[in-house]
């Protein structure tokens, strides 16, 4: 029986520490982002080091493998790559933040920001990495942007269609019609020979876990005829990144096809995950692994590193907005694309929401919402299972469960899941007794209810594993 195994790896963001690692500017830009900068080197190698030494056949890389398509960032990763192709294959997907398509590369310097970084034009991307993909393709297409979508054959009968979404041409992530032909031809093709075909791509073709959350912005422009037509077409798997949260979900197609999407987190923040992919003659398996440590400086940092360097984007926000770090505040509101006016407008709201949510329990707030009489919503013996429980602890582990796929098992009936849950249907409840009928209102409160479920139990999938029949 052959068996065929694959690690997938995303969003690594590699940033070149000559682009500035101390001072305040570059303190802010860091304390703003989900995953790290100047440690990203240190958890590429710790990872690489881990698929290197494993019984993976190859590695893929599922798109913005740069910071920010900064040339010394690109240069330093190559030098990885080409280490590690020294052990095993890499195939590599580019994509948008690999020739900075927002013209917002960045260095640091004390208090300043400069934008006058060296970036990749999207016309030398494939030349660069030509031996990580496009060299070993057995079909290849070149896009009006001059980069290549090509597909690698592996033994076991499996295919690897690694596609490059960035642009379709009328201003949204995806493909021009052509190329999207091309893609239908190679899977459909691949499926009559009877092999198994895998497809890689950086932005979503499922909107994953609510549409308050993964809407148009994660996903391709037209991603619903996208799934629609690789699922129709035979595609079995197909690996994204981008959105930065671990996620599998399955699509049928109107020819009762299904499609997994693996949505696969960024390796440079937490969780920092590796996703193996092992096919046998008749399964496929899906199992995902995690950088538990890496070394920076010559010190260690495990994974409570980068849990915190995630929490730190809603707890340093939220105590800036006090008084008396007005102008910290203003900028890092600036450093998430907030304007000036709007921050400032922000602020005494921020004040208070961090005010409340830092010095609230929740058992105190479920009292309160009880004594406000929504039908007692909270069980008293739920509350006081969480008594040593802030708000804020909960909101900082809401995230951390977003972005791990609801790794921490929260199981149903536990006090954790029924206050939650309560939690969820307030707002539901809100606009039936006070009988409102905006269609908009109806909508969001029913999704807000969505999204904590599917926060909490991470979705009718494990996120972090599956086990399929291979047809
Ligand atoms: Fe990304
Ligand atoms: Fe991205």
């Amino acid at each position: 029986m052959g068996k065929t195994k694959l690690t997938f790896i995303a969003d690594t963001h590699h940033y070149s520490k000559t682009l500035g690692i101390s001072g305040s500017a570059y303190e802010r830009r860091s304390a703003t982002d989900q995953k790290c900068l100047a440690e990203t080197g240190a958890i590429i190698d710790a990872a690489l080091k881990i698929i290197s030494q494993s019984d993976t056949d190859a590695l893929m890389i599922v798109g913005d493998v740069s910071d920010d398509g900064e040339r010394a960032s690109h240069e330093e990763m190559l030098e990885k790559l080409y280490k590690f192709k020294q052990k095993k294959p890499v195939y590599v997907t580019l994509a948008t933040h690999d020739w900075c398509c927002d013209q917002n590369a960045r260095r640091y310097s004390g208090d300043e920001v400069f934008h006058d970084v060296e970036t990749v034009k999207h016309t030398e991307l494939r030349q660069m990495y030509y031996d990580f993909g496009p060299g070993e393709a057995k079909a290849e297409f070149i896009t009006h942007l001059g980069t290549s979508s090509y597909k690698i054959e592996f033994p076991n009968d499996v295919v690897l269609l690694s596609l490059i979404d960035d642009q379709d041409g009328e201003g949204a992530s995806g493909f021009t019609p052509d190329h999207l032909e091309w893609i239908i031809n190679q899977i459909k093709q691949e499926r009559e020979k009877g092999k198994l075909v895998i497809g890689m791509e950086h932005h979503l073709l499922y909107q994953h876990i609510s549409p308050l959350l993964s809407g148009h912005g994660l996903c391709c422009g037209k991603h619903e005829e996208y799934i629609e037509k690789f699922c129709e077409a035979g595609m079995r798997l197909v690996f994204v990144g981008h959105s930065h949260m671990q996620r599998i979900d399955s699509y049928t197609s109107e020819n009762g096809n299904v499609l997994y999407e693996i949505n696969v987190g960024s390796l440079v923040g937490y969780p920092a995950p590796m996703v193996n992919l092992s096919i046998t003659d008749d399964k496929i398996e899906i199992k995902t692994e995690h950088i538990k440590e890496f070394k920076y400086n010559e010190t260690l940092y495990n994974e409570n590193f980068l849990k915190n360097h995630a929490t730190n984007i809603i707890t340093r926000t939220l105590s800036l907005a006090k008084r008396g770090q007005k102008e910290e505040y203003i900028k890092t509101l600036a450093e998430l694309g907030v304007k000036r006016e709007t921050a400032e407008k922000l602020r005494p709201v921020l004040n208070a929401v961090g005010e409340f949510v830092t010095r609230t329990s929740v058992a105190s707030f479920g009292e309160f919402i009880n004594l406000c009489s929504f039908n007692n919503p909270f069980e008293k013996s739920d509350l006081k299972q969480l008594k040593d429980k802030k708000i804020i602890d909960i909101v900082n582990d809401c995230f951390l469960s977003l972005l791990d796929g609801a790794l921490t098992k929260r199981p149903e009936g536990s006090a954790y899941y029924n206050v939650l849950t309560s939690f969820s249907k307030i707002p539901e409840r809100l606009v039936r007794a006070l009988k409102i009928k905006s269609e908009k209102a109806v909508f969001l409160s029913a999704e807000f209810e969505n999204l904590i479920w599917e926060i909490l139990s991470g979705g009718k999938i494990d996120n972090n594993y599956l086990l399929i029949d291979r047809n």
